[in-house]
Parts: structure tokens; C-alpha cells; sequence
């Protein structure tokens, strides 16, 4: 089987984020939908979501590898998501505490066809295609449990749960997954940023 029959026969498509997928990933980030779990997290502005856009090209530029964007491939049509209709982002991004993080962010029609825990499953393939030096990490509200499911099923363990930096609800905590166990000052920062 050629790589050719591979990508025709996937439900998803993945591709890097580029400034041209702005709009869509806007359309995604600022329904209200979408952030059933933080609802302060919803974009306002395109320049908010211009920074997805951003960090993923940064993290693709300096470790080769980034959050991509995530669309319907044609596997994973049916009457209501036509092939290469844009679902979200998601995928690994290089975090400043060299660990990479795992995130997915995908629009509420899509959910619960299991395209999150294929796009993290890629993400780890992706990774450990480059190397296996480096931790591969997610960060969850306790308030998510779907976000945390996915996070087991790309092999990821909790390995931390407190307080979260996020403008979260009263009495949701913060929840941090790792593929392994995390040095000091990795773990200091992700839980500064949870
Ligand atoms: C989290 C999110 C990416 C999941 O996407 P998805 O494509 O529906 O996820 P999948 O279908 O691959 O898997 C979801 C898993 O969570 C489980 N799940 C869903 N709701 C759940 C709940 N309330 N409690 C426990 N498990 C739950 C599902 O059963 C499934 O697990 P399974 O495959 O073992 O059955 C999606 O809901 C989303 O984009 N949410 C908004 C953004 C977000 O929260 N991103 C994560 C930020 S950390």
C-alpha cells in the first residue's frame, strides 16, 4: 500500500496551520460551543486566534513539528461533514519548558466520532517518528473529562492535579498528563501555565 492509498483511505486530513487557515480556525475558537468546559477561553478577536496560527508555525519552524490543521478526509465523510470541511486544530506544539504539548480543539458538530483521540494518536506517531527524547505532556481541566480521555488513549498518564491558572469556575482543578515521568523544572512550568 503506497502512502497515496493511505491518505485517500483516512478520516482526517492534517496539514500544517498557515495564516490562510485564520478564518477557519477563528470559526472554530469563537463558538461559543466550543468552550462548554471555560467559557472566558472563547475568542473575541481574529488576533487571538492569529496567535494559534502563530505558535503552531513558530513550534513547525524551530522543532519541525506543530499543531496542524484538522479536516475532514474522505474516510470520514457523511451526510452532514463533507471531505475537507475544516473541523479544528490539534496536535503537538514545542512548549518554552521543551516539552511538547498535546492539544486538540475541534468544532462541537465533530465530537464523539473519535477524531480527537485519532489526531493525538497521530501526534505521537509524529513525534516519536522524529524522536522519543522528549516528554509529550497535556493539560486538562478537571471539568473535561473527555480532553483527559483522549490524553490516556494516546498513551498519556496524569502525573499532577491541582490548582489551574485558568479564569476556571469554582472547584474545577488543573490536570497534567505525561507520557513519562517529568523532570523539576518542566513540571514547575506546566503548572504555572495549567
Ligand atoms: C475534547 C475534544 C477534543 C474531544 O473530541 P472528540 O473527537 O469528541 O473525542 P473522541 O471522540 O476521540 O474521544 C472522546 C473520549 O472521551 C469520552 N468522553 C466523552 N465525554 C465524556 C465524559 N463526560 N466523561 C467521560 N468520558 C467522556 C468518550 O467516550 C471518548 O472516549 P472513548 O473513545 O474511550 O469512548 C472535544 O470535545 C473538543 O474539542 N472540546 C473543546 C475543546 C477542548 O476541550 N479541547 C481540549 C482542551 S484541554
Amino acid at each position: 500500500m503506497t502512502n497515496l492509498d493511505l491518505a485517500q483511505e483516512a478520516r482526517l486530513a492534517f496539514s500544517p496551520l498557515t495564516p490562510d487557515d485564520l478564518e477557519s480556525v477563528f470559526g472554530v475558537y469563537s463558538d461559543p460551543d466550543t468552550w462548554q468546559h471555560l467559557p472566558v477561553g472563547r475568542h473575541n478577536t481574529r488576533e487571538q486566534s492569529r496567535r494559534i496560527v502563530d505558535d503552531a508555525i513558530k513550534s513547525r519552524r524551530e522543532h519541525d513539528i506543530g499543531q496542524w490543521a484538522v479536516r475532514v478526509g474522505d474516510q470520514g465523510s457523511d451526510d452532514s461533514l463533507r471531505a475537507g470541511t475544516f473541523i479544528g486544530t490539534g496536535g503537538v506544539n514545542m512548549t518554552p519548558a521543551l516539552v511538547w504539548n498535546l492539544g486538540y480543539r475541534l468544532s462541537p458538530t465533530t465530537w464523539g466520532r473519535g477524531f480527537a483521540t485519532e489526531i493525538a494518536l497521530a501526534a505521537v506517531a509524529a513525534v516519536r517518528a522524529k524522536s522519543d527524547s522528549v516528554a509529550i505532556t497535556a493539560r486538562v481541566l478537571s471539568n473535561n473529562p473527555a480532553s483527559a480521555q483522549v490524553a490516556v488513549r494516546a498513551g498519556l498518564r496524569k502525573v499532577w492535579a491541582g490548582p489551574t491558572m485558568a479564569a476556571a469556575a469554582a472547584g474545577i482543578t488543573g490536570e497534567i498528563f505525561s507520557d513519562r515521568d517529568l523532570g523539576g523544572d518542566a513540571l514547575r512550568w506546566l503548572i504555572e501555565n495549567v
